[in-house]
């Protein structure tokens, strides 16, 4: 059963569907995997705090609520690799080419982004009680300052896909990757992360507690912690709050939610 688009609220304009989710969780009794997509963002969300910027009309820019009750709070991260999969599986299907997971959760073509997640979890008791998912898809969102950093589906198709088209066949690809996690299916999602991940076991830079440094990644904890060896061969784990991953002197999702 497709539990990911099993309803869809179609909004033209809205701030962010991901406080739209949030407060139709709040005030109705929403069902599990509802979609909120909206055709216009005027104040779009991105990692950590940011400002998520969408051409209107144009960009896919949707958020699903999830109330995955069976999954305990120590299982979190695999939802985010269900997620990223599901984006990264429909994209590589459309394009016929390799699309990667910049760790944690964003999705790159080359060495450029072509979507961002924004995954909002709540907590109760043990278990994940509530999930709103935010997917930000570049289907042809271009700025001449950030161009260098960002790639769309037009520009990776050369023509302007269907969105209604998009939104379908993404929504299958997210569906199959979840119903994975909900038959708990849990090392094959964390091999094909690790398959996927961008500059895996190679030297690039990060970001390490405020210091530019060389590392390998050298595997993906399942709390989320990426693994590095730094270049006097010490190993250590890290997460997003002291680690970030430096593409073209910064962090890529500083720059487009600016
Ligand atoms: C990132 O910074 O990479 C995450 C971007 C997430 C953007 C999406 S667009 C739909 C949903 N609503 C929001 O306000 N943000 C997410």
């Amino acid at each position: 059963m497709n539990i990911i688009g099993s309803s869809i609220i179609e909004l033209s304009t809205v701030p962010s569907t991901n406080n739209y989710a949030a407060e139709l969780i709040r005030q109705t009794n929403v069902q599990n995997g509802t979609v909120i997509l909206a055709h216009e963002q005027t104040a779009g969300r991105g990692q950590r705090g940011r400002i998520w910027h969408s051409s209107s009309g144009v960009d896919l820019t949707f958020s699903i609520i999830l109330f995955p009750e069976e999954l305990g709070t120590d299982k979190q991260f695999y939802l985010s690799r269900a997620i990223a999969l599901g984006v990264r599986d429909h994209l590589e299907n459309l394009l016929k080419k390799e699309v990667f997971i910049k760790w944690p959760n964003d999705i790159f073509i080359g060495d450029k982004k072509i979507c961002g997640i924004l995954i909002e979890n709540e907590v109760s008791g043990n278990a994940l009680g509530q999930s709103i998912i935010g997917i930000g898809l570049n289907v042809a969102f271009s700025d001449n300052s950030m161009d260098f950093m960002y790639t769309s589906l037009k520009k990776e198709m050369g023509l302007l896909p269907d969105r209604t088209e998009l939104l379908k066949n993404c929504l299958a690809s997210l569906n199959k990757r979840y119903q994975e996690l909900l038959a708990n299916r849990y090392s094959r999602l964390a091999r094909d992360h690790y398959n996927a991940l961008y500059k895996k076991e190679e030297w690039a830079e990060f970001d390490l507690r405020g210091e530019v440094v060389r590392a390998k990644i050298l595997d993906v904890e399942n709390d989320g912690r990426l693994i590095i060896e730094l270049e006097d061969g010490s190993v250590t784990s890290e997460g997003t709050d002291t680690l970030r991953h430096i593409v073209y002197g910064t962090d890529i999702s500083d720059q487009r939610s600016n």
